[in-house]
């Protein structure tokens, strides 16, 4: 439940929340393979030399390993053509122990995003960011779901967050995570407001959240003085920033220490909601799998 006047807010905690769905994924693959089906399978395609977008493929690919998933990497160096990603993604929707694709995001600037996320078969579109899965998802049917928001509702559900008729701010409008999650806490009767960079009174109106969900993309945006007290803060940002000691370090859109004061619930940065996206993948990955060989799920 959230909970006012405490010193500090009591942590969402990403690591056991993802284990006990990676653990029950595990269950589930060993099953199925005791049972002589094949294993499932996950194909990444990485594009150029993003070094977040190295560790993140690093560690989909680990939990892929740790769950019985076989993962199948794709490289492409920054310079490639269109062309040859459309025909790489081509054989992966008729290759039958394919079962998920992800296109690693952002790709190259020349590169066209939509076109290409286009080209994944919405059977195997593990990320739900092909617009008929998106289209589903904003039906309020089930599909294949982005793995961010569907990773922030599994923490919400976790800690007996209330949303029915709590008032959600989203901030960001990203089809990866602002525009998903506004619609799946729409769907659990919250009153949503999906704010923005030209949002007028952006703080003004985050100070009014029972649940605040930030995905900005801008390191330590959100303070103290956002925070309604005693709201749940979720932090979806990840930034990897020099430190005063001259350290790396990493950090999101909230300002943590400040607002874990203000807050009731708060993710933190890393440990949050980043181990659920890699859950989520690792969930719609095995449900493709499930539809693709008619598993009871
Ligand atoms: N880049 C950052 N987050 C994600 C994600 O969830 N999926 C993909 N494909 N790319 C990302």
């Amino acid at each position: 439940m959230i909970s006012q006047n405490q010193e500090v807010a009591k942590l969402i905690d990403g690591k056991p929340v993802s284990k006990k769905i990676k653990d029950e994924l595990t269950e589930k693959v060993s099953k199925y393979l005791a049972a002589g089906h094949r294993n499932p399978g996950l194909a990444v395609i990485l594009i150029g030399e993003n070094p977040a977008s190295e560790i993140y493929v690093k560690n989909k690919i680990l939990a892929c390993k740790q769950i019985g998933i076989e993962s199948h990497m794709h490289r492409f160096p920054g310079d490639v053509q269109t062309k040859t990603v459309l025909d790489c993604i081509k054989e992966l929707n008729a290759n039958e122990k394919i079962d998920g694709i992800l296109v690693q995001l952002p790709l190259p600037s020349h590169l066209p995003t939509e076109e290409i996320l286009l080209a994944v078969s919405h059977h195997k579109d593990v990320d739900g960011l092909h617009p008929y899965n998106l289209g589903f998802l904003f039906a309020g049917k089930p599909a294949l779901q982005p793995c961010t928001p569907r990773g922030i509702m599994a923490l919400l559900e976790a800690y007996e967050v209330p949303i029915k008729g709590k008032h959600a701010v989203v901030i960001g409008r990203s089809n990866l995570v602002g525009k998903p999650i506004a619609a799946l806490l729409l769907q659990k009767d919250a009153t949503v407001t999906s704010c923005h960079s030209k949002s007028v009174d952006l703080e003004g109106i985050c100070r009014t959240a029972d649940i605040l969900v930030v995905a900005a993309g801008r390191a330590k945006m959100v303070g103290a003085s956002w925070i309604k007290p005693g709201a749940c803060v979720i932090d979806v940002g990840t930034h990897h920033i020099q430190g005063d000691d001259g350290e790396k370090h990493i950090c999101g859109d909230v300002k943590f220490e400040e607002v874990q004061k203000v807050a009731g619930l708060i993710t933190p940065v890393p440990g949050g909601v980043g181990k659920m996206t890699v859950a989520m993948l690792m969930a719609n990955t095995i449900f493709a799998y499930e539809q693709t060989l008619g598993l009871a799920h």
